[in-house]
């Protein structure tokens, strides 16, 4: 099986890489320079060159806070590019699975979000995904929503709460915001599950098992590294204002892709790998 990964250079792209090796499928991971979803003859041709079994698109803007001021740059990319991909596919029958994100919803409902519960996000980044979702599953392509993506090598959120405890005494993490981490290489073969099942069509979503806050997920980041955790300090978004409005509590329910026989692990289980190969990293071991 062959899948073109759009994005590819990507946290995601990366990972569907290595997990694709794993797993004896071949990968085409094409970086924005060598395929520009917001170019729609380019991505006719390159389909027909790569000719891919199944396309997965994890090529977005995902600076949360600058899709504030680059509004026009942010729906080019999440919303028409989503659109140009999943109807470039759909002209040649070959099956999409686009990545979406839990900003789609407002954080208010007060229980993990299921496939239909209405959206409403909260910022232009949500917005402009949203609008993608509705274009993809329009041109008949399948969305993934997925939360809190982490992964060894890039700057995430794990990646930052090392360095800032490297680097300072303490750092203050928000705890009044909730959801699922998801290690990208677990998102990664889930998604390559998926494209072996020709993708089923409409929404899923798939998270780590188990929610938690950005302050629980960095005292676990601080555990795994064997640092103490009360350098962890809690606050609040009030006390850490952000450009963008963040969704406050975004758990997402996974029962319907878990009914596809896809289970989420434990998101700790790649904290532990993640963590590992970052202090590997600084010590100048590969990985
Ligand atoms: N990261 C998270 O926590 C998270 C959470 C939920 C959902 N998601 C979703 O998961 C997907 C993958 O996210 P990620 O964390 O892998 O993001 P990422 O590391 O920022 O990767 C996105 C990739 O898309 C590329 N790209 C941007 N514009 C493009 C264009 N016009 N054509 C082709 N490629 C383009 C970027 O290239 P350049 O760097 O060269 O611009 C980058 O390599 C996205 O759909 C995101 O919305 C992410």
């Amino acid at each position: 099986m062959r899948i073109l990964v759009t994005g590819g250079h990507g946290q995601c792209g990366r990972r569907l890489v290595v997990r694709g090796a794993a797993r004896g499928v071949e990968i085409i991971a094409r970086s924005r320079a060598e395929l520009d979803i917001c170019d729609p003859s380019a991505l006719a041709s390159r389909l027909v060159a790569d000719a891919p079994d199944a396309v997965v698109n994890a090529a977005a803007f995902t600076y949360v806070d600058g899709a504030e001021t680059a509004r026009e740059a942010t729906f080019a990319v999440n919303a028409t590019g989503a659109g140009n991909v999943a109807r470039a596919c759909a002209a040649q029958a070959i099956p999409l699975l686009h990545v979406s994100t839990d900003y789609v919803f407002d954080g208010e409902l007060g229980r993990p979000y299921r496939e239909d519960d209405p959206i409403g996000p909260v910022g232009a980044y949500g917005e402009s995904k949203a609008a993608g979702e509705a274009q993809v599953l329009a041109a008949g392509g399948t969305v993934i929503r997925t939360s809190w993506l982490f992964a060894a090598g890039g700057d995430g959120f794990v990646q930052r709460i090392l360095a800032g405890l490297a680097s300072r005494r303490s750092i203050r993490v928000v705890t009044d915001r909730h959801g699922c981490p998801t290690w990208a290489d677990d998102l990664a073969d889930a998604l390559l599950e998926l494209a072996a099942c020709g993708a089923p069509g409409g929404i899923l979503h798939y998270t780590g098992a188990g929610a938690t806050s950005r302050h629980g997920f960095a005292c676990a980041i601080a555990e795994a590294a064997g640092i103490e955790v009360t350098r962890v300090v809690p606050t609040t978004s009030e006390d850490d204002p952000r450009k963008a409005a963040r969704p406050a509590a975004t758990v997402l329910d996974t029962t319907k892709i878990r009914a596809l026989g896809i289970v989420p692990r434990p998101w700790s289980i790649g904290l532990a790998q993640v963590v590992d190969a970052e202090r590997g990293r600084r010590c100048g071991r590969s990985t």
